[in-house]
């Protein structure tokens, strides 16, 4: 079992910035992800679907509407379309005033999974350990490709980089195992069921990933979990009384929109 938080880190709880830090930037973008680092993430969190031409990019919804000047799905768009959109300006501005052009563009264009992982590669480079959690968001119809793609991508980059695959479907982290054993998975829950009851995951997923309302109605699902040596990363913890809880139950992992404020709160503690 990997130790709790980043090596050398005196926190027992790991951080996670969810979408990067999604709170104070536009989600899923190099802004939100730079900020993240710059916040002192120890990782970070980001969704991935394909584009219609087969790229992967860092998008949580199934539509470009909510969080860019663009309409229309994902899949149904090619990346040379969006990158035409701005994925920043509905956040409001973002305050850089003295970037350069194309770098504040850059910022807020769609990111490319391939784009997040140099970020994290230049990191790395600078000395700074920061992980990846990988979110697979598969609609059925391209059942396989996502996880396909995603195995194509990280091939292409330093196999050194922490990266773990997160999903709510089994069958997903099933085909990540399957081709790539050596990947932590995640298996995310949104609702206790009774086959989770138990604190057992699907086989072979070493981390539970429950929503912060499971722990809420069933604090007892952290020492289930831990019993069946599993580590658990939980989601969206945003509430500081939900971060008193979690680190009370003895959480792996908080994943937040708002990392400086959590790690703030932890080192308070
Ligand atoms: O980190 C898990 C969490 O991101 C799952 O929910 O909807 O934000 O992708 P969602
Ligand atoms: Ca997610």
């Amino acid at each position: 079992d990997q130790p709790q938080g980043s090596p050398g880190s005196r926190r027992p709880i790991s951080v996670v910035a969810h979408r990067g830090a999604s709170e104070d930037a536009p989600e899923h973008t190099l802004a939100a992800y730079r900020r993240a680092v710059e916040d002192g993430a120890d990782a970070l969190e980001c969704d991935v679907r394909l584009t219609a031409d087969g790229h992967l990019v860092c998008v949580h919804d199934r539509r470009v509407n909510r969080t860019s000047n663009g309409r229309g799905a994902v899949s149904s768009l090619e990346l040379a379309e969006l990158a035409e959109l701005d994925f920043g300006s509905w956040k409001g501005r973002l305050g850089d005033e003295e970037s350069p052009e194309t770098e504040s563009r850059e910022h807020t264009s769609v990111l490319t999974l391939e784009r997040l992982l140099r970020l994290v590669e230049e990191q790395a480079a600078a000395g700074r350990r920061v992980e990846l959690a990988i979110e697979t968001k598969h609609p059925t119809r391209w059942a396989g490709q996502v996880e396909e793609e995603l195995l194509r991508v990280l091939a292409r980059h330093d196999p050194a980089i922490p990266v773990r695959v997160m999903s709510f479907s089994a069958r997903s982290l099933h085909r990540i195992r399957a081709a790539a054993p050596w990947i932590p998975t995640v298996y995310l829950m949104q609702f206790l069921l009774p086959r989770h009851r138990d604190g057992r995951l699907p086989p072979g997923v070493g981390i539970a990933g429950p929503s912060i309302r499971i722990l809420r109605n069933h604090p007892e699902y952290v020492a289930w979990a831990h019993r069946e040596g599993h580590r658990v990363h939980v989601w969206t913890v945003d509430d500081p009384a939900d971060v008193e809880l979690c680190a009370l139950l003895g959480v792996d992992a908080i994943i937040t929109n708002r990392p400086r404020r959590v790690l703030d709160q932890l080192d308070e503690m």
